[in-house]
């Protein structure tokens, strides 16, 4: 006997087959099919055949392959009795809740008194597959090793398996590896997100590349460590699993869950993977207190001041980030306790007398009076050994007495109610008592080892902050990049991606998260015009240009600023202010720059009717003049009025008439997509950006 289920949008179908009620299996997943593919007939033609050296039928690859049905590749559930007894279930079909885009499918083993639920449902706007799995110990608690979320197929048409690392200020690298037989097996053990391994991963088909062809995207949406499988089996079958990291689970449970996992499948390339996660993440999952609220310029005092804050200098600089068209000040590291540098004060959540002997009524009403918001840096999960808090509270901190430090702290157990009761305390006592719009919410080392409740706590006393002061906003930061994740992004409303402002590195960083992220919560400032994490030297058009492309700020110390530099952030910012109104629901396109040099994007209107590319030049080309860049996204027919929006950038040594330094062009999509924009010749570390709108 065979069960069948389907979802479908206008975009792909996924089926599900369980036969003989056992686990069902992923039988297709792609291209929307045909009204006349019947899902039965679907699950029997991909039946595949059996040959020498085999069992005699071949084990399912189920939502949860079983350890016990000779399955030939890694598990989906891992699970150990409380006296370490490895418990193998073989589960049985117990009940199916099917709507058109929603499934839930519970199986049981009578036998080991265990159920196990997968949920999947598929957002037919946003075209994401949002799917989780549950197991529940009905008699008594059992060590969950591993719970994969449920198992999806890999494409057996591609060769390609791109998944991230990364490293502190270095934010979303990518990895091409080639699927060969056996595992990519990435584990983060840090217990946080992380910038090591972003739980991500896309599988292009062959041919695809940013704009077009077949792709799908994964998503693991959790903060605390997360194991991803990319497993070619012995009998060529491919499967991804997601889950928590071993060990997240510390003590023996009757009911665990997964993360969501979210999935995606394209057939307009990484792009559409890309979109579709952006989209998810921005029209479903961010929950922002006031939506209709244009994100505000930020101002960030970090790289102008770091731990020596004084008044009049505070003043001084939020008068000139003021004048640069900053909306918002955030007050970063350094207000509190004896935090005079990084080794000390972390969890002594009191305003340091010593700096702000009237409290931080006086800089909150001077930003205030500056037409500015007032934002403040925490570091909840944290504690310095050097601080009163540990001096009382040395059973606060989680993991041994004599473990290694990082940045000087420990990791405060946000399991314990009472550790989360004090942080709320604190956290609210500031609040309530200062007009704070933004909290700037940081963790900045990692933990000894991994702990999902960890990671539960923290979102608690996160959700407990948000629900006590609902207009609050929230930054997820982590050493920059370190915490980015669709969990995170449920409860905060920016990330911090990277604390590299060298604009050269966050062009590269900005280009592979836009894979995942939106424009909208994406963090980026102008750096000082030396940088303090790369030692390079940066124009200010560059600078500006590459802020401009996310959520855009200022971290310079504005003191340092000449005429020049002033005139040109006053521009750009200018240029963000009248165009952030779209720009904050635009999709991000990566566009396929014919030339390695270029790193170039088109962010296009929800509508169509307006667009704006960013080609970055990332570093000398080899050839002479710069290839066509061919834009994405276009109505073929449609005609469109492209500029170059900062022509005036355009450096005395290109001596030639390309169109756009003297004028707009029009031409249809088509001319875009197929021959593309004749950029004029630039220097590297500039960007050329164009202004296009559909006529
Ligand atoms: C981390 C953050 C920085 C800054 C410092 C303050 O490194 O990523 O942006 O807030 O902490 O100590």
């Amino acid at each position: 006997m065979i069960r069948t289920w389907v979802l479908q949008d206008d975009r792909q179908s996924l089926v599900l087959a369980s036969c003989q009620d056992r686990l069902p299996e992923i039988v297709y997943w792609g291209a929307r099919l045909s009204e006349s593919d019947d899902p039965e007939s679907v699950a029997r033609a991909v039946k595949l055949d059996v040959t020498g050296g085999m069992l005699d039928v071949n084990p399912d690859m189920s939502i949860c392959p079983e350890a016990r049905q000779s399955f030939p590749g890694q598990p989906g559930l891992s699970l150990r009795l409380e006296n370490g007894l490895p418990l193998l279930p073989r589960f049985r079909f117990l009940s199916a809740d099917a709507t058109t885009h929603r499934l839930e499918l519970a199986f049981s083993d009578e036998r080991a008194q265990l159920n196990y639920t997968a949920y999947l449902e598929l957002d037919p706007e946003t075209h994401i597959i949002t799917s989780w799995a549950e197991i529940e110990a009905k008699q008594t608690a059992v060590f969950v090793d591993w719970l994969s979320a449920p198992v999806f197929p890999a494409p057996q048409f591609g060769n390609e398996i791109l998944d991230f690392s990364g490293r502190w200020c270095g934010e979303f690298q990518m990895n091409r590896t080639q699927w060969s037989a056996g595992m990519r097996f990435r584990e983060n053990r840090t217990g946080r997100t992380g910038h090591e391994h972003f739980p991500g991963v896309l599988l292009p088909c062959h041919g695809a590349t940013n704009t077009q062809g077949e792709a799908y995207g994964f998503h693991y949406g959790w903060s605390g460590g997360h194991r991803m499988v990319a497993e070619e089996l012995p009998d060529g079958r491919r499967q991804i699993q997601f889950g928590h990291a071993l060990g997240s689970q510390a003590s023996p449970k009757q009911h665990f869950a997964t993360a969501p996992l979210y999935s995606t499948y394209s057939g307009q390339g990484l792009n559409g993977c890309a979109v579709a996660f952006q989209r998810h993440l921005r029209d479903r999952i961010v929950q922002y207190p006031k939506p209709d609220r244009m994100r505000p310029v930020h101002y960030n005092c970090w790289e102008a001041v770091y731990f020596n804050h004084n008044l009049p200098d505070l003043k001084d600089i939020a008068n000139r980030a003021a004048a640069l068209g900053a909306e918002r000040f955030v007050l970063d590291d350094g207000w509190f306790g004896t935090r005079d540098n990084d080794t000390r004060a972390l969890s002594d959540w009191v305003i340091d007398a010593r700096k702000y002997p009237d409290g931080l009524a006086p800089l909150i009403r001077h930003v205030h009076g500056l037409g500015m918001t007032f934002g403040i840096w925490f570091e909840p999960e944290m504690i310095n050994p050097d601080s009163d808090v540990y001096r009382n509270h040395p059973d606060w901190a989680l993991g041994d007495v004599d473990q290694v430090l990082g940045r000087h702290q420990k990791v405060l157990n946000m399991a314990r109610a009472d550790v989360r009761a004090y942080l709320f305390d604190r956290i609210s006592a500031i609040l309530a008592e200062n007009d704070i719009d933004y909290i700037k919410w940081d963790h900045n080392r990692v933990l000894p080892m991994p702990d999902a409740d960890q990671a539960h706590g923290a979102y608690a006393l996160i959700d407990q902050v948000r629900t006590a002061f609902p207009k609050v906003e929230l930054e997820s930061c982590a050493s920059g990049g370190g915490r980015i994740d669709f969990g995170i992004l449920a409860r905060t409303h920016r990330v911090w991606l990277s604390d590299s402002n060298d604009a050269l590195e966050r062009l590269k960083i900005q280009h592979n998260a836009a894979l995942f992220l939106p424009m909208v919560v994406t963090g980026s400032h102008v750096g000082p015009r030396h940088c303090h994490t790369s030692g390079r030297t940066i124009d200010m058009g560059f600078r500006a240009w590459v802020a401009a492309q996310r959520h855009m700020g200022f971290e310079m110390d504005p003191r340092e600023l000449t005429e020049d530099e002033t005139r040109i952030l006053c521009n750009v910012t200018n240029w963000w202010k009248s165009n952030r109104s779209w720009m904050t629901t635009a999709d991000i396109l990566r566009l396929d720059s014919a030339d390695p040099a270029v790193l170039a994007e088109q962010q296009i209107a929800r509508d169509g009717a307006r667009f704006v590319v960013f080609a970055g030049k990332a570093e000398t080309s080899r050839q002479i003049l710069p290839r066509p860049l061919r834009l994405a996204g276009l109505d073929p027919k449609a005609h469109y009025r492209v500029s170059l929006a900062n022509r005036a950038d355009v450096e005395t040594l290109s001596r030639g008439q390309p169109l756009l330094k003297s004028d707009s062009f029009d031409a249809s999509g088509q001319f875009l997509m197929s021959q593309g924009v004749t950029l004029p010749w630039r220097f590297p570390l500039t960007m050329c950006v164009l202004d296009g709108s559909r006529l």
